[in-house]
C-alpha cells in the first residue's frame, strides 16, 4: 500500500516538513508579559510528539498593544525570544518543524479571554488589574457598537508598524523557528486594512483594492527581507469576509498573486472575523451561519482550492477538517498542499497517529515514538480480549 499523501514530506525552500499535518495557530491566553511559559512548552511539544509535521505557536504580537488579551504571547523583546527558544528546539528534537504566527490584533485588541466572553476590556477589568489599552486601526470606526473606537493610524504609524513586523520576524529566527506566518485574517490589523468594511481611508492605504492591499503587502515585503531567505513564509488570510460589500474570494486571488511575487510561499486560507469574533461563513453568499452546526466539514476548502489554482501558490486548508480520509481527499484532489487542524488536535494531540491507524497505514505502530510504539502495538494485540 502506498503512503497516503497526508504522511508524505513537503519541501519548502530549505525546510522539509515530515508530513502535511499542521497545528493551526491557537491562542492560549496563558502568557504573562507576552512570555511563553511551561504551559506553552507542554502544549506545543505534545503535538510534535503526536507526529504533527508543522507546529505553529499562537498569534504572537509584534508590540504589546497588538495582543488580543493580556494573556497573549509576544515577540517584541529579547526575553520573549529566550522564552520561545527551548520550545522551538524541543519541537525540532521531536521531529517536527517549529513555526510562529506573528500578529497585531488592531481594533480587536484589548479584549477578555473567550472563557470570559471575549468582550472589550473595560473599567471592571481595570479594577481587577487588567486595564484596557488604546487600540489602532485603519480608520476611527469600532468593530461594532460594543467595541471602543480605535485610533486611525497615520502614515508614519503605518511605517513604524511595518518595521515592528520586520523586527518580530528577525527575533522569530533568533528564537529558532523555521517557518513564519503573518496573520492577515480574522479582522485583525492587516485584514482590517484589506476589507472595505473596515478600511474607509482615502489616502494611499485605502480606497481601491490596491490601496487597501498596500499595508499587507508592505508587511509581507519587510518580513520577507528580515526573515532568512532559506526559510518559508506563510500568510493567513480571511479569504472572504461574508457580509455584503466585503472582501471577496476574487480579491483574495489577486492578493495571493501579489504575495507570491513578494516571496510568500504558502497562503493559509481561513475566513471571516471582520465584524467581530471570527464568525466563519459557509460560502460567499454573504449569509451568516444560523448556528455553529452550519460550519460543515471542510467548509473553507473551496477557498484554498481556488487560490491554489488561480494564483499558482501553495495553500493550506483549515476549518473543520476532522478525519484522515477527509484530509487525504483534499490533498489528493489538489485542493491544498497542507492541512491545518485546530480543535481536533486540542481534543487529541495524537490525531495524526490515530488517522494513520484508521487509514491502515501504521499497523505496527511504527509512526509512534519508539518508546510508545512497541507498547501500543502490544496493547492492540490484547485488545481483542477486552
Ligand atoms: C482556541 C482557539 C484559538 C485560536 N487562535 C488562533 C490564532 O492565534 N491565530 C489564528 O490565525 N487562528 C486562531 N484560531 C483559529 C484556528 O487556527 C483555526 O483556523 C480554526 O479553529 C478552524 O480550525 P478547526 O476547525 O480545525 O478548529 C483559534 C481557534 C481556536 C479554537
Amino acid at each position: 500500500m502506498s503512503l497516503p499523501k497526508l504522511f508524505t514530506p513537503l519541501t519548502l525552500r530549505s525546510v522539509t516538513l515530515p508530513n502535511r499535518v499542521v497545528l493551526s495557530p491557537l491562542c492560549m491566553y496563558q502568557a504573562k508579559d507576552g512570555l511563553a511559559n511551561a504551559f506553552h512548552f507542554s502544549h506545543l511539544t505534545a503535538f510534535a510528539r503526536g507526529r504533527v509535521g508543522l507546529v505553529f505557536t499562537e498569534a504572537t504580537a509584534v508590540e504589546p498593544e497588538g495582543r488580543i488579551s493580556h494573556g497573549c504571547c509576544g515577540i517584541w523583546n529579547d526575553s520573549q525570544v529566550e522564552a520561545y527558544q527551548p520550545i522551538a528546539k524541543a519541537i525540532e528534537e521531536l521531529g517536527a518543524v517549529p513555526a510562529i504566527q506573528i500578529a497585531h490584533a488592531g481594533r480587536k485588541a484589548s479584549a477578555r479571554t473567550p472563557w470570559q466572553g471575549s468582550a472589550a476590556l473595560d473599567a471592571t477589568d481595570a479594577a481587577a488589574g487588567s486595564p484596557p489599552w488604546r487600540t489602532v486601526g485603519p480608520f476611527g470606526e469600532a468593530v461594532n457598537a460594543s467595541w471602543p473606537t480605535p485610533q486611525a493610524m497615520t502614515e508614519s504609524d503605518i511605517t513604524a508598524m511595518v518595521a515592528k513586523f520586520a523586527a518580530a520576524a528577525h527575533r522569530s529566527a533568533k528564537a529558532g523557528f523555521k517557518v513564519l506566518e503573518i496573520h492577515g485574517a480574522h479582522g485583525y490589523l492587516i485584514h482590517s486594512f484589506l476589507s472595505p468594511l473596515s478600511n474607509k481611508r482615502n489616502d494611499g492605504y485605502g480606497g481601491d483594492r490596491a490601496g487597501r492591499m498596500r499595508f499587507g503587502l508592505e508587511v509581507a515585503e519587510a518580513v520577507r527581507a528580515a526573515w532568512p531567505k532559506e526559510l518559508p513564509l506563510f500568510m493567513r488570510i480571511s479569504a472572504i469576509d461574508g457580509p455584503a460589500g466585503g472582501w471577496s474570494l476574487d480579491d483574495s486571488v489577486v492578493f495571493a498573486r501579489e504575495l507570491k511575487s513578494r516571496g510568500v510561499d504558502v497562503v493559509d486560507c481561513s475566513a471571516g472575523g471582520i465584524a467581530g469574533p471570527p464568525s466563519f461563513r459557509a460560502s460567499d453568499t454573504g449569509q451568516p451561519f444560523k448556528d455553529r452546526g452550519d460550519r460543515a466539514p471542510g467548509f473553507q476548502v473551496p477557498y484554498a482550492d481556488r487560490i491554489r489554482r488561480e494564483a499558482g501558490i501553495a495553500t493550506m486548508a483549515v476549518g473543520v477538517i476532522v478525519s484522515g480520509p477527509q484530509a487525504e481527499a483534499i490533498l489528493e484532489e489538489g485542493k491544498a498542499d497542507l492541512i491545518a487542524i485546530g480543535r481536533e488536535l486540542m481534543y487529541d494531540p495524537y490525531w495524526p497517529l490515530r488517522a494513520a491507524e484508521s487509514m491502515g497505514v501504521d499497523p505496527d505502530c511504527k509512526m509512534w515514538p519508539n518508546s510508545y510504539g512497541w507498547a501500543i502495538a502490544r496493547r492492540a494485540s490484547i485488545k481483542a480480549a477486552w
